[in-house]
């Protein structure tokens, strides 16, 4: 339905076009540039600065990982490319030292490219290619008063974050023992991606002079400014954000509503079109600026048709992910917003997030805290002074403006019956049994998605999972190649008659080694794709024909993830979620937690090969033959 998906594309190198990289002024601002002071400033600049690796290391790393996942005659072909884009005084050296270069003189040499690139490029629509959605547990209540009653604390749990935030009294995260940048944490709150013809960019109203006082709230397809501080400073209570969501409500009725979210659902150029259009009216402009400079948006929707309580929480995430189509919440939504709270009035609650500004993790840290807070009992007095009234946004919406919503309505609604989600839980264990057997449960996890994957299409995958950079100043990702010659060895010799289970173990073992060795490589900064996109980027800006490595068929195979996963885990029992980046690929994101697993598996029904349900079923099933396989052989020939 899509054809190949454009991130994808550029990722490939078959939409890199030569851009002015300039320094866009919208664009996330280091770190150290403005509000943060003292102790993060301290912290910030005592990271260490994102590293270029050798060249060498990265084609010999390229080469390997090709190895499973192209032709052998591919493969050979590649050789010939690396040697020759290595070869001394040639064209690799020119892009190293180049790179070296702008490593030298930046704070990140990588991370406005990767921005620009992965993002704000990007020209699919934000909903289910990239923005994720986050699906909480089932929350204690049915009706609309309770929706309200824990709207009301899930702002006040938010505002209490964003003090840590303001006061930089955020505890220092660490990986590995290392500590990480908090950079992202500065990113989320107060910032709006902002559509444009060509190329979006993300405005952040926190770093001005007078930052946001207020949210916008959704309800009925309506938008309100609702502001949470009064008038000495302090956020208003669990008890004054209850009466105003209540004024909301009843302002909001559903003949009133206006779909005009349902725009920042369409494809960037479209939108950013529209955008032009929409803003030209002096009140759509004052209410698209106070939705983009609010601290977050909370929507508040009704509730999903009824499904079967196994698929009550695909259903969830179905409506986390893209709010379900216009006939359900879809416009309920402003998906440019960087974070969104979604809260049902059937207690189906998460969360969907622009990426741009961020990872997971630290969204995931806020959500723990906000779901922490709505459990501890109220204990700030309110005030009993009047507040002001939320005020509701208006739209004008002309004939054009309509034409355009109805074809967003149309256009989302076609994405949405195309999403095939399963959430599932596997309940059998968690990280407990591959720590007991003295393995990374990531590393566990990502083997059996390669099992589970080669099971059903007896063939290995390019398979990306995200790994942090943050140990670096203002570093975002790098890829984590699960596909390895170790981990197809062992997929292949799972099921084979002839094979014993003493050897599969020695594969298992190499196949979860390598996938750390990989890790634990990629979080250092010495993985091979944002290492190739680096040099790939100089060549870009320095407007010099593409070197045939990035023209290879073999580079286009190798960025063409058919399993895109992301392990993103969390104190509450949530799962994130996100669509597949290519047409017949997945989309897998999983919170393992102490003993279950939280998976959530994504496909496109208008693609005949895949099916989130099929997939779902074979992780489940390669976890628990992987722990039988360990179980029922013996330690002692090991
Ligand atoms: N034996 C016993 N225990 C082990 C072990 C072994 N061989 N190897 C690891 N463990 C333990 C770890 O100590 C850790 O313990 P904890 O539960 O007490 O914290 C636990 O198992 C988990 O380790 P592991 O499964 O190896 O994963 P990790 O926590 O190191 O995470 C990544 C790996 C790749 C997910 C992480 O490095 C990362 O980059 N995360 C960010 C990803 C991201 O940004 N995602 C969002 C994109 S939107």
């Amino acid at each position: 339905m899509w054809g190949i998906c454009t991130r994808t594309m550029v990722k490939a190198g078959m939409a890199v076009k030569p851009c002015r990289l300039v320094k866009p002024c919208h664009l996330v601002t280091p770190v150290s540039a403005t509000r943060i002071s003292g102790r993060y400033r301290s912290h910030q600049q005592g990271l260490p600065t994102l590293p270029v690796p050798p060249l060498h290391q990265t084609f010999e790393r390229y080469v390997a990982a090709l190895e499973p996942i192209v032709e052998a005659e591919e493969l050979q072909h590649t050789e010939g490319l690396v040697q020759e884009f290595q070869k001394a005084g040639g064209v690799g050296e020119r892009l190293q030292k180049a790179l070296e270069k702008r490593a030298k003189n930046t704070e990140n040499w990588l991370s406005e490219w990767w921005v620009q690139v992965a993002y704000l490029d990007y020209r699919l629509p934000v909903v289910v290619h990239s923005s994720p959605g986050l699906v909480l547990p089932h929350m204690d209540f049915s009706d609309k008063q309770g929706q309200i009653r824990f709207a009301a604390k899930l702002i006040a749990g938010v505002l209490d974050f964003k003090t840590m935030i303001d006061h930089e009294t955020l505890p220092v995260e660490n990986l590995g023992g290392k500590p990480l940048c908090m950079n992202q944490y500065y990113e989320v709150m107060s910032s709006c991606r902002i559509p444009g013809p060509k190329r979006d960019s993300v405005v952040n109203h926190a770093r001005g002079p007078t930052p946001p006082k207020h949210i916008t709230v959704v309800h009925n397809c309506q938008f309100f400014v609702l502001e949470v501080y009064s008038s000495d400073g302090a956020p208003l209570t669990a008890e004054q954000l209850c009466l105003q969501l209540e004024k909301i409500c009843s302002a909001s009725p559903p003949s009133e509503a206006q779909h005009v979210g349902i725009l920042t659902t369409q494809h960037r150029d479209s939108w950013g079109s529209v955008y032009g259009n929409l803003i030209k009216d002096k009140t759509n402009r004052e209410s698209v600026a106070a939705i983009q400079s609010s601290i977050f948006t909370l929507c508040l929707d009704g509730a999903m048709p009824r499904v079967p309580e196994d698929t009550s929480r695909s259903s969830a995430a179905i409506q986390m992910l893209h709010g379900g189509g216009s006939q359900h919440y879809s416009a309920n939504r402003w998906f440019d917003k960087t974070l969104q709270f979604i809260i049902a009035e059937d207690g189906t609650c998460g969360a969907n997030y622009e990426h741009a500004p961020a990872e997971g993790p630290p969204i995931v840290a806020l959500i723990d805290h906000v779901v922490e807070y709505t459990r501890k009992a109220e204990t700030t007095q309110s005030s009993t002074a009047p507040l002001p009234a939320p005020r509701m946004l208006r739209f004008n919406i002309t004939a054009d403006i309509q034409r355009e919503i109805e074809e967003a309505k149309k256009n989302m609604n076609l994405l949405a019956e195309d999403v095939d989600m399963r959430v599932v839980v596997f309940e059998h264990f968690g990280k407990n049994v591959p720590k007991t057997h003295n393995m990374s449960p990531d590393a566990f996890i990502q083997v059996a998605l390669q099992l589970a994957y080669y099971r059903l299409y007896q063939r290995c995958c390019p398979t990306y999972e995200s790994a942090s950079l943050r140990m670096f100043r203002r570093g975002r990702t790098d890829t984590i190649r699960s596909a390895s010659t170790a981990s197809a060895a062992f997929a292949k010799a799972f099921d084979d008659a002839g094979t014993q289970n003493t050897e599969k173990v020695e594969l298992l073992s190499n196949a979860v080694k390598a996938h750390r060795w990989y890790t634990n490589m990629a979080i250092s900064g010495q993985a091979i794709d944002r290492h190739l996109l680096g040099l790939k980027m100089v060549a870009v800006e320095e407007k010099m024909a593409l070197p045939a490595i990035f023209t290879d068929s073999s580079y286009a195979t190798a960025l063409r993830y058919k399993l895109s996963t992301s392990q993103v885990p969390s104190k509450t029992d949530c799962v994130m979620c996100f669509g597949p980046v290519v047409p017949n690929g997945y989309g897998v994101c999983y919170n393992p937690m102490s003993d279950h697993i939280n998976f959530a598996i994504s496909a496109f029904k208008s693609c005949e090969e895949t099916s989130a349900a099929r997939l779902a079923e074979a992780v489940q099933r390669a976890l628990l033959d992987m722990r039988t396989l360990l179980e029922q052989t013996p330690k002692s020939k090991l």
